[in-house]
């Protein structure tokens, strides 16, 4: 398995470009499903989640191909080949969860295995089938699968959700387009990749009000059509490369993304003593002269400061002056990266949902073992800003989710490196 080793204490400077969002694209991609016209998706990033996902559609009888012009993804669901999703492909990658809504009201029947407990919690499904059943779903749990018909098709109907789920709301709206009538979905997720869905949604023929709002109404109709969309940037990289930045006292400008992305983070970095500031092309990082100040973060649903950045902002603050609170609130178990931080030099206390980091003066290299992915790549941080040699270990976590991270590193000033196993 291959090994990243990075050689801290070095400044980045320079320009970083960011890549399609991630969590935008999954979702995208199972939207291919719903229609036997061609969708074309230009920005999706290369990841090894990506690639995952193209074996699972592939498997479903979807084409999937890359426009040799336009670098587009290109997926025709012509016919559905099965509409089972199998053992070894959704253990692997929880968003496969998310091609149960588009089959279901596509073929009026799916059968997708449950992805398990994972790394960062139980993180049930539970959420998802409500939300199919008040669209007249059958829906069992079976022999580890679950398996939802509905042979006279879907009904649009309210949907009600207990907490604001961004993978059920991505399901419901998926299977509430092909459904006859009118669906709302009540306290829906907000995230900016439930709006970019609802887009290529409404591209693909859909009617969707409310994206972006925890009140969503969507239209259902008889079928759609192929379309073409560009997938948005992905603000979990974005706030990656800000937080990699500030712990590293550079300048570095992040190109093809948005203040407006990551706004909660960015409000947290500048009361950490961080400058961030907007340009033409996407966002400037820059700290101030002088160290970095404990903050206090917690994790809540869009807008709020989000959990997919709890383990870079960790990282950043392992080197401010003075301590922080970190209040993990979407995930039970999301501190695995605690005891690797620790092994560099930082000083963590986590009591339950939440960790107190006293900030140390500094970090020193250490081989320590990637264990998800963000936890993984707040161990890339934390590197960047220690003494001496940090090798990272399992960096397959790292490759699901950062599309040439050593490069993007390196061509900033990084010491960085991938030593092949
Ligand atoms: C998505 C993101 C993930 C991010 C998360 C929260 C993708 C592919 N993944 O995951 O990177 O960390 O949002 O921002 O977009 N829950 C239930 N029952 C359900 C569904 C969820 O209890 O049926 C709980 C989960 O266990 C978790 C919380 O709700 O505690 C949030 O989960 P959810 O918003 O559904 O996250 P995902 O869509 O899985």
């Amino acid at each position: 398995m291959d090994k990243i080793r990075i050689r801290g204490g070095r400044a980045l400077n320079g320009t970083i470009p960011i890549a399609g969002a991630k969590n935008a694209a999954l979702p995208l991609m199972c939207a291919s499903l719903l229609t036997d016209g061609a969708l074309r998706l230009a920005n999706v990033p290369d990841l090894a989640d990506i690639r995952m996902l193209t074996q699972l559609l592939a498997q479903h009888g979807v084409l999937v191909g890359r426009d040799g012009g336009t670098g587009e993804m290109v997926m025709t669901a012509a016919r559905i080949a099965s509409t089972e999703a199998p053992y070894d492909i959704v253990r692997k990658m929880r968003a496969s969860v998310l091609v149960l809504g588009p089959l279901l009201a596509r073929c009026g029947r799916a059968r997708v295995s449950q992805p398990g407990g994972c790394a960062i919690g139980s993180r049930p499904v539970d959420i998802h089938l409500t939300g199919l059943r008040a669209l007249g779903a059958d829906v069992d749990l079976i022999d580890g699968y679950i398996e939802a018909s509905a042979p006279r098709g879907l009904t649009g109907g309210l949907v009600t959700f207990p907490f604001p789920s961004v993978g059920a709301t991505e399901n419901v709206m998926m299977a509430a387009a092909l459904a006859r009538g009118e669906t709302v979905i009540e306290n829906a997720a907000k995230e900016p990749e439930i709006v970019d869905l609802a887009a290529c949604l409404v591209a693909m023929g859909s009617t969707i009000e409310g994206a972006g709002t925890s009140r969503m109404v969507i239209q259902g109709r008889d079928r759609l059509h192929g379309a073409s969309h560009r997938v948005l940037a992905d603000r979990i990289e974005t706030g990656t490369y800000l937080m990699a930045a500030a712990v590293t006292g550079g300048e570095v400008e992040l190109t093809g993304t948005s203040i407006a992305l990551v706004s909660a983070a960015v409000e947290k970095m500048r009361e950490a003593g961080v400058t961030v500031t907007g340009t033409d092309q996407g966002i400037r990082v820059h700290r101030r002269n002088g160290p970095l100040t404990g903050i206090d973060v917690v994790t809540e649903p869009h807008p709020g400061f989000p959990t997919d950045l709890q383990a870079q902002m960790m990282a950043m603050l392992t080197v401010a002056d003075g301590a922080s609170l970190i209040t993990e609130n979407i995930f039970e178990n999301r501190f695995m990266h605690v005891p690797e931080l620790c092994r560099l030099g930082a000083d963590i206390n986590v009591h339950g949902a939440s960790a107190v980091v006293r900030g140390v003066k500094r970090l020193s290299g250490a081989p320590v073992m990637a264990t998800d992915l963000r936890a993984s790549v707040s161990l890339v941080i934390a590197a960047l800003a220690a003494d001496g040699e940090t090798e990272i270990n399992r960096v397959y976590h790292l490759d699901r989710g950062y599309e040439r991270l050593e490069q993007k590193l390196a061509a900033c000033g990084a010491d960085v490196e991938r030593v092949a196993a």
